[in-house]
């Protein structure tokens, strides 16, 4: 093989040229069979059999896949795959390549399993760890899904076979909900239309109902959604990531959907239009504000993989504006000097809420960094707010301190403004999330103290992401928890990991985050955090991700999948099942 061709391998090809690989990674699998109230996995009697899947296969557009883990090159024994596993290393923290790998995870702790005898499953990108590779959580066989037709096949199979399912888009989600050992994978991420509108409407919807919107497949990410907006001079509202390459059309969406620019135009929930969607019994149905609006409602922040698997969804776009950019770096003189210049920081949001800013903010207990963005603000109005956190951050600060405020011509340019990281790469690691609101009230009345507890923690991010637009929709009109609307930034804290941990440290790490949560819950009197951006490990995780929405949301859940064909951990319905998903409890 010339390196020429080697460097142009998709991560497809990697998928064909380890066909040969398989019987070595399922080498330990046990047969138990299932009872009734169980679902079907991989390896179990009650697995379809390959005249099934041939039949299965006959009905679909693309051929079955077969899933693994991507470092799974680098374990290997043919020559022709250690071009492949280098590749697969090169790419191990890229998010869009790792999203074209239907079996990589972006975080790849969600790759691994544990047993319960605390044996770790899992494939590393670092060989010299001297393990083999594991299949861990990665389903082992999928459809490439490509149309509506395809989904409603694999659904069909799924549920007359009782298969434990797993709908995978672009393996973001922080709490796996894409990933699940032995189960059944339905793959949307080569769903990729893109369709602009001037008079959209929706179905059902009276004649006088046009929207300028754009209706995206389910497998588009936010990259290529924003590139065809761009070049239609509009806008629509998104997610931010370094690769940009989170899904704008699955569990994003589904989840709530927040971004930097929902203080001005409301988050994703607040701008969809229509989803269309294959339902439990493999339907394809049309949900909006006219036509089915009650599973629109559930749809719009009631979570991924839990009421059916969108086609598409349909987004109002809206126009390009210019906006500043306002930019600070500080290390704080000390511990004093931090909870001044914090409290400041916290109490500004209030202000700034109400002027439609939006961005992102890492903090330590001796540093803050924030990127915020003023929407169709100009530099001298946006210099005007924010000139009083500015003045005390300089009081506060070091010497060196950065303070800049900058004019950029609209939110493409920005993609295109290398803007400092200071958190490393976001893609490729082990971690799991813990996350609260900041609420107004809080920003308002309890700066000080919610200073005080954000500075207690190692690493704290804010996501600004709520506030201004988002405070103005009836808490009501969605599924969404409704502490979103008193909300005016997500705060997330982290735990991490590495290759080759065992089960024991990554419990230690799973215990640290619940105690900080636990210090984190002090500076809400809700527990409400965003379910996307979330721990596995909540005390409550109803409360905390839907509220007084749960139950609501669970009554539609039964209605439209009565048998759990879609239950994702922590998801609405998922208190009916085990730990593993698997069975009714
Ligand atoms: C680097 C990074 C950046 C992020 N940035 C943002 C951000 O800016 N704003 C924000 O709000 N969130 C952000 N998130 C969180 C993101 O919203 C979640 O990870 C979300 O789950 C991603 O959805 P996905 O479809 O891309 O991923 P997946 O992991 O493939 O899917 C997530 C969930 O949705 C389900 N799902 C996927 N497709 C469908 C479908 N077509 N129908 C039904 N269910 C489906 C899956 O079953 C799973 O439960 C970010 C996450 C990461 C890792
Ligand atoms: C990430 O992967 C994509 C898709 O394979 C590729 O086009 C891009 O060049 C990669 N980025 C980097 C920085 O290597
Ligand atoms: C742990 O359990 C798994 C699955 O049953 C088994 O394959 C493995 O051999 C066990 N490991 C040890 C050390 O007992
Ligand atoms: C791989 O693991 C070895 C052994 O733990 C470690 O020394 C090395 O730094 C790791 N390499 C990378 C690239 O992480
Ligand atoms: C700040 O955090 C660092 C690293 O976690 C720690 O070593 C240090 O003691 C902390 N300082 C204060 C004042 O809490
Ligand atoms: C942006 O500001 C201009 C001038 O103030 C105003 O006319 C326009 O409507 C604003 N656009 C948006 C989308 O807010
Ligand atoms: C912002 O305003 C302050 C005080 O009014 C002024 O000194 C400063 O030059 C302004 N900065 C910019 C970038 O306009
Ligand atoms: C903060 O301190 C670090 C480490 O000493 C230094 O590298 C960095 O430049 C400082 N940044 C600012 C904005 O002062």
């Amino acid at each position: 093989m010339t390196k020429a061709t080697t460097l142009e391998k998709s991560p497809t090809s990697i998928m064909k040229s380890l066909k040969a690989l398989l019987p070595l990674l399922f080498l330990s699998q046990t047969v138990i069979s299932n009872s009734n109230s169980c679902k079907c996995l991989y390896g179990q009697s009650c697995w379809p059999s390959s005249d099934a899947f041939n039949a299965l296969a006959s009905k679909l557009s693309q051929p079955l896949i077969r899933p693994l883990p991507p470092a799974s090159p680098c374990y290997s024994l043919i020559p022709e795959d250690a071009p492949v596993c280098s590749e697969a290393q090169a790419n191990a923290h890229n998010g869009t390549w790792l999203s074209g790998v239907p079996g990589a995870y972006q975080n790849t702790n969600f790759e691994a399993y544990i047993f319960p005898n605390n044996t770790v499953s899992a494939c590393y990108f670092n060989t010299t760890l001297g393990g083999t590779c594991g299949q861990g959580s990665v389903p082992p066989l999928g459809v490439d899904a490509r149309s509506p037709e395809d989904i409603q096949a694999a659904v069909n199979f799924a549920r007359e076979h009782n298969l434990k399912l797993v709908v995978k888009n672009t393996g973001h989600d922080y709490l796996g909900r894409s990933a699940a050992r032995d189960a059944f994978m339905i793959w949307t991420h080569h769903m990729k239309s893109i369709d602009f509108h001037d008079d959209f409407a929706p179905e059902g919807a009276p004649d006088t109902e046009k929207h300028e919107a754009v209706t995206l497949g389910a497998g588009v990410q936010w990259s290529e959604a924003y590139a065809a907006a761009a070049a239609q001079n509009k806008y629509v509202v998104g997610g931010i990531s370094d690769t940009g390459s989170v899904g704008a059309a699955g569990g994003w969406i589904l989840g709530g959907g927040h971004s930097a620019f929902s203080g001005k135009f409301g988050l994703g929930v607040d701008n969809v239009l229509q989803f269309t969607l294959v339902n439990a019994k493999g339907e394809h149905v049309t949900a909006n504000a006219h036509t089915n609006p009650t599973l629109f409602w559930a749809l719009r922040g009631g979570g991924g993989g839990t009421f059916g698997i969108t086609t598409t969804v349909t987004y109002r776009t809206h126009p390009i504006v210019p906006l500043t950019l306002a930019l600070a770096s500080v290390n704080f003189t000390s511990p004093d000097a931090a909870q001044r210049g914090i409290t400041e920081y916290i109490h500004t949001h209030v202000t700034l809420s109400d002027k439609q800013w939006g961005g992102y903010s890492f903090l330590t207990n001796s540093t803050l960094f924030f990127g915020y963005f003023a929407p169709n603000v100009s530099l001298p109005d946006a210099n005007a707010t924010i000139t009083p956190l500015f003045d005390v951050l300089k009081e506060v600060g070091e010497e060196g301190i950065l303070t800049e405020l900058i004019p950029v011509e609209s939110f493409y340019a920005l993609l295109n403004l290398q803007v400092p990281n200071p958190a490393g790469p976001q893609v490729g690691n082990k971690v799991e999330l813990s996350s609260r609101f900041l609420s107004r009230d809080t920003a308002l009345n309890r700066a000080e103290e919610t200073a005080r507890t954000l500075l207690s923690l190692d690493f704290v991010a804010i996501n600004y992401v709520a506030g201004g637009a988002v405070l103005q929709v009836d808490p009501e009109s969605a599924g969404l928890n409704p502490a979103w609307r008193n909300a005016l930034a997500q705060v997330y804290i982290a735990e991490n990991w590495q290759d080759g941990d065992s089960a024991d440290t990554i419990h230690a790490a799973q215990q640290r985050l619940r105690d900080n949560t636990a210090i984190l819950d002090r500076i809400s009197t809700d527990s409400a955090a965003y379910l996307n951006e979330a721990s596995l490990h909540e005390v409550d995780f109803k409360k905390a991700f839907w509220g007084p929405h749960y139950n609501r949301l669970k009554k539609i859940k039964n209605s439209v999948d009565p048998t759990g064909l879609f239950v994702v951990p922590r998801g609405v319905g998922s208190d009916d099942w085990d730990e593993e998903l698997v069975c009714r409890v």
